[in-house]
């Protein structure tokens, strides 16, 4: 394996130049949660426990959208050439620009590697008086190859029966006393576990953004725009195995290298902010994970 990705691996940089630091065609997932277009600076809080805001943590203005999506495509194309033939990608955003942004994937990946997408709510309620508030945000999933990995069978990915599919469906027993129900589909038995649970859908609600946003929570960081260790948990497990790398290349706070690492996946991550940097080494120091960092 070159030396290139063989460790964990921050790059204070611009994600436009991490081809010069990942080998190609070795990441099995790159989770992308890039700048909104939000069309605002945000601060972080200037301490992990406070609410008071400090520094501006990064900058959200664009001269336009079609700017902001030439900006998005050049990084997108990186990223794809870092993928394996079973690789991810990831993309989160909101309304503002997801729609276009899909167009922009199709043309990066193909428009039949489109795998599908998450709608993530937040939790954090809406504001809007004049129309319905933002209360998701969108996770576009494309695929390097035509056989990416995908562990659905994973137990972050499954949610428990409803009641009365238990009460109805669920009678028998096997020899080990596990209940389950048996389907006939196209002439075919399959065989329902009531606790594997049936897989979770599209609509991911049960990752709160509060467990890492509020200053009561030992996750959050200060770091604006951080998210949940659970939503990024439930990514690297989704679609990654063990030892697979993953690259984040908007790190931001570090939250997808904590769950990489906690899940034995390794990692290159990349934020051109100094306030990134700080943050996800004293995130990394304190978990105990090892890496490497550099300014490219
Ligand atoms: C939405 S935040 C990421 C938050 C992160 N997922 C977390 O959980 O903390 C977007 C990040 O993209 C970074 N960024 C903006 N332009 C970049 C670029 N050209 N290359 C790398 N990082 C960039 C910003 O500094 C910011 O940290």
């Amino acid at each position: 394996m070159s030396s290139r990705a063989a460790s964990n691996l921050l790059v204070h940089g611009d994600a436009n130049d991490l081809g010069a630091h990942i080998e190609p065609g070795t990441a099995d997932l790159a989770y992308l949660d890039p700048p909104f277009k939000v069309e605002k600076s945000f601060r972080a809080r200037v301490a992990a426990g406070s609410r008071a805001l400090g520094p501006v943590a990064y900058d959200d203005t664009w001269p336009s959208l079609a700017t902001y999506l030439a900006w998005l495509e050049t990084r997108l194309a990186v990223v794809r050439e870092l993928l394996s033939p079973r690789g991810s990608l990831w993309l989160h955003l909101d309304s503002r620009a997801v729609h276009e942004a899909k167009i922009v994937c199709d043309r990066v990946f193909g428009p039949r590697r489109f795998r599908g997408e998450i709608i993530w709510v937040p939790g954090n309620g809406s504001k809007s008086k004049s129309g319905p508030g933002m209360g998701h945000q969108t996770l576009l999933l494309y695929a390097r190859g035509k056989d990416p990995l995908w562990n659905g069978k994973d137990a972050a990915l499954r949610e428990p029966f409803a009641a009365t599919s238990q009460a109805m469906h669920f009678q028998r027993s096997d020899e080990d006393g596990r209940r389950y129900r048996d389907r006939l589909v196209n002439g075919k038995t399959y065989r329902y576990y009531a606790d594997e649970g049936r897989a979770l859908g599209s609509v991911w609600a049960d990752c709160p953004a509060m467990a890492a946003n509020t200053p009561l929570r030992a996750e959050t960081t200060g770091y604006p725009t951080q998210k949940p260790l659970k939503l990024l948990d439930r990514i690297v497990r989704a679609t990654t195995e063990d030892g697979s790398l993953v690259v984040d290349p908007f790190m931001g706070s570090g939250t997808t290298l904590v769950a990489a690492a906690a899940l034995k996946r390794r990692f290159v991550g990349c934020d051109v902010g100094e306030l990134s940097l700080t943050t996800t080494r004293a995130r990394l120091d304190a978990a105990n994970v090892k890496y490497r960092w550099i300014t490219a």
